[in-house]
């Protein structure tokens, strides 16, 4: 699935999204452009939902991409969320997010971090020693706050190096195999601020061979036949993380959110049955499966510098400002002319942004139909860690983001202005 669900081609020949002609969004709200789809967005949630069931809890994870409305969605369809920070957690809770099902996560959590986690009754997973002194620190004597713990199951799955997190060399996580693990519940079920409730694991994303969550699960339940023996515990919940990859060109075939869930689940249900262990709730937390495919960013197209017998370069009017991913991960995207997405390819081009870095590189060399100045580039699959993590590098503003459902494009953020890259300078 490289497109939206809503995605046609219109009578005009143009691509269309959620009812809604992306050359005229284009042409009305400026470029560059995000806009999400809601009902991929509610497609994909819904899949997670409906195939969990009534086995454990799915979160959303934040970080793919947040915002009010967005996130209004994704509440809508019963999902909790996984947030990182007191920046994220600050939006959901103005966003209305309910509470109650708010986990926060993070590596190296700040006392300010921990503190409006606490206040807003969020359930935090605790992935440092550090952090069981903050926490006696922050919860009043008498009370006790909901911790899961985050493990590192050892399993490295077949991504980029990047976004792989599970194995033993890993900043996330107590390591099973180092027995920190272990000692790590031990400490928590001696603090007296705590209530431990679960323990977590993420094994890295863009993870499209599940066996590597199965092979994580069965880690993770020999532990817990350690911990249930030698320190009576069993948890009440086992998250398995988020990770699950998505289609970024059209010659990827990821599993579907259901086939992630199940082989999570039954991993889990038949792991629990062989070691005679009580099944604990599942816990998971998609970020880019839901986010990912509904996005799309649109740019138009400037500059165009032709190097005889070496390449032809496309200039747009966003890039690495936007989107880092290539950059950051050697990311591949495909690209289509929106206003006629299915013209034949001319030649292969190499799509640039207007940053200054030279390695500012969309998509190298990929078959285009002729450009020219004007027309409306469309990006598949922009959903998740693009606009999360924009930046306003070389005094770009951020680009403007629609939602967009049964013929309407509805803002969900405009685009910033050059006062906007100013608020917080000191004159
Ligand atoms: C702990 C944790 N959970 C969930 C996710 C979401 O992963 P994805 O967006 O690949 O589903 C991440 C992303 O890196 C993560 O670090």
């Amino acid at each position: 699935m490289l497109f939206p669900v809503s995605y046609r081609v219109n009578a005009a020949g143009h691509m269309e999204v959620g009812g809604c002609d992306l050359v005229d969004l284009a042409r009305e709200h400026g470029t560059p452009l995000y806009i999400y789809d809601e009902a991929t967005v509610r497609q994909r949630a819904s899949e997670y939902v409906a195939a969990m069931g009534e086995a454990g809890q799915v979160l959303y994870s934040a970080k793919a991409y947040a915002s009010p409305h967005f996130l209004r969605v994704v509440a809508d369809e019963g999902l909790g969320l996984d947030v990182v920070s007191a920046g994220e957690l600050h939006l959901a809770l103005k966003s209305d997010f309910p509470r109650e099902r708010i986990h926060f996560l993070g590596n190296n959590k700040s006392v300010e971090d921990l503190e409006s986690a606490y206040r807003a009754g969020a359930t935090i997973v605790i992935d440092g020693d550090q952090e069981f002194d903050l926490l006696r620190d922050i919860v009043p004597e008498g009370q006790r706050t909901p911790v899961m713990l985050r493990l590192s199951p050892g399993v490295k799955p077949d991504t980029h190096d990047h976004i792989s997190t599970g194995q033993l060399d890993s900043k996330f996580g107590f390591s099973i195999e180092s027995g920190a693990a272990r000692a790590a519940v031990e400490k928590a079920l001696q603090h007296p601020r705590l209530e431990l409730v679960g323990l977590h694991s993420h094994i890295g994303s863009q993870i499209f061979a599940l066996d590597a969550y199965a092979d994580a699960m069965e880690i993770m339940l020999d532990l817990l036949v350690q911990l249930r023996d030698e320190l009576r515990f069993e948890p009440r919940k086992l998250g398995a993380g988020g990770g699950l990859g998505i289609a970024y060109t059209r010659n990827d075939d990821p599993p579907t959110p259901r086939e992630f869930v199940e082989t999570v689940r039954s991993a889990m249900v038949a792991g629990c049955g062989r070691r005679d262990l009580k099944v604990p709730e599942l816990v998971v937390e998609p970020g880019r499966s839901i986010a990912g495919p509904a996005g799309m960013a649109l740019y138009t197209v400037g500059s165009i510098k032709d190097i005889p017998g070496v390449r032809r370069y496309v200039a747009v009017d966003g890039g690495m400002g936007d989107n880092i991913r290539p950059k950051l991960y050697g990311a591949r995207y495909e690209a289509f002319l929106a206003s006629d997405p299915d013209h034949a390819p001319d030649g292969k081009v190499t799509i640039a942004g207007k940053y200054c870095e030279s390695t500012d590189i969309l998509i190298t060399d990929i078959e285009m139909p002729q450009l020219k100045p004007g027309d409306i580039i469309a990006v598949p699959a922009a959903g998740a860690y693009c606009l999360a993590m924009a930046s306003n590098y070389n005094g770009m503003p951020r680009p403007e983001v629609l939602m967009l459902g049964d013929g309407k494009a509805r803002v969900m953020r405009r685009r910033e202005t050059l006062d906007d890259l100013l608020a917080a300078e000191v004159f």
